[in-house]
């Protein structure tokens, strides 16, 4: 803690190293906390709201606290490289995601969570296992590159091959339609989403949190990616955590199988599907039983679902999909 005085003295006229210390890249928590400390020593609770010296100050303060940050990038090692941390891509249930030159790193923002992410690790490595004898499967799932074990206390991570170029969530797709989507262009996603699960599955896990923000599409190409397995178990297992933002099927809570993702892609599909896509939604409400037992196990699924299709649109032909152009404004 410092005084307003001590707090002044060291603020007025200093450069960003004086304040936060040299250009070494492990420096941030410290760094932080000397922000904090200052910034409460200067604010107008402590120094009162005519105290214009402070106010100055203050604001001198974290202007300078912001060009330090942006010279010293974070660095994370792991005994097999280094990852500079760049711009935040996207903010996950418990992770962050940055980009940094070739791939991306999701850090978890409290590291009493860790646990989820070596739950992740796990995870992707049966995957992998399971894409080496399955190729034509390795592209439904993340590429596991690096894994940031780290000190208690610490915040684990993860590095991954990057999912950035043309890819977005079906929570984006979600928002770009809102009056829910053509059954026509949700059947290439849905078709390569039951294949993602199908896989899963017989690899003997569960992914537990087939939600909009964790299947990643690629519109142009359609490729489809699931992704978000700090929530996986084994077949059986109950889930080691659930999240609040979930809804989840009513066996959630006791030990879970794959009648329980089925259940929540479906739960997905009714919701990215326009009203008017009747015979495609009876067909998800069939897989959203509340009984796990009366719910379509997702390989006969796929055979399932592609009669469904053609029953309704006749041949499969390629339907370009694109996301709304917006505006920017
Ligand atoms: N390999 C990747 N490349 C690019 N973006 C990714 C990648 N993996 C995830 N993302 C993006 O980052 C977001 C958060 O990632 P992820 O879902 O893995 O983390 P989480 O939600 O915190 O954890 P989990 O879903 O495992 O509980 C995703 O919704 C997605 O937008
Ligand atoms: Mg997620």
């Amino acid at each position: 803690m410092f005084t307003r005085e001590e707090a002044l003295r060291l603020v007025e006229g200093a450069s960003a190293d004086d304040l936060f210390g040299p250009a070494e890249p492990d420096r941030h928590p410290e760094a932080r906390q000397r922000y904090r400390a200052l910034v409460t020593a200067l604010h107008p609770d402590h120094s009162g709201p005519h105290d214009t010296r402070a106010h100055a100050a203050s604001a001198d303060l974290t202007r300078l606290y912001d060009q330090w940050r942006r010279t010293r990038p974070v660095v994370l090692h792991t005994p097999r490289g280094s990852y500079t941390v760049g711009t935040r891509h996207a903010v996950g249930s418990v992770a962050n995601v940055y980009r940094t030159d070739r791939h991306v790193v999701k850090i978890v923002r409290n590291p009493a969570l860790n646990p989820l992410l070596h739950n992740e690790w796990a995870a992707l490595r049966t995957l992998r296992r399971f894409t080496d004898e399955h190729d034509w499967l390795r592209p439904y799932y993340p590429e596991l590159v690096d894994t940031g074990d780290v000190r208690r206390g610490e915040r684990a991570f993860t590095v991954l091959e990057p999912l950035v170029d043309g890819f977005v969530t079906l929570a984006d797709v979600r928002r770009a339609f809102p009056a829910g989507l053509d059954g026509r262009d949700w059947a290439w996603m849905h078709r390569r989403l039951l294949r993602a699960v199908a896989g899963a599955h017989r690899a003997g896990l569960v992914h537990g949190a087939i939600v909009a923000d964790n299947v990643l599409v690629h519109p142009a190409q359609h490729g489809v990616v699931l992704a978000g397995w700090s929530f996986a178990v084994e077949e059986g297992q109950p889930l080691p955590a659930t999240a609040k933002s979930i809804t989840y099927p009513p066996e959630v809570g006791g030990p879970v199988t794959a009648a329980t993702d089925v259940h929540m892609a479906h739960a997905l599909m009714l919701d990215m599907l326009a009203p008017n896509e009747k015979q495609q939604r009876a067909f998800a409400r069939g897989c959203t039983q509340d009984d796990p037992a009366r719910r379509p196990d997702a390989a006969a699924l796929l055979a399932e679902y592609d009669e469904l299709l053609e029953e309704l649109h006749g041949a499969r032909v390629f339907r370009p999909f694109a996301l709304p152009e917006t505006t920017g404004a």
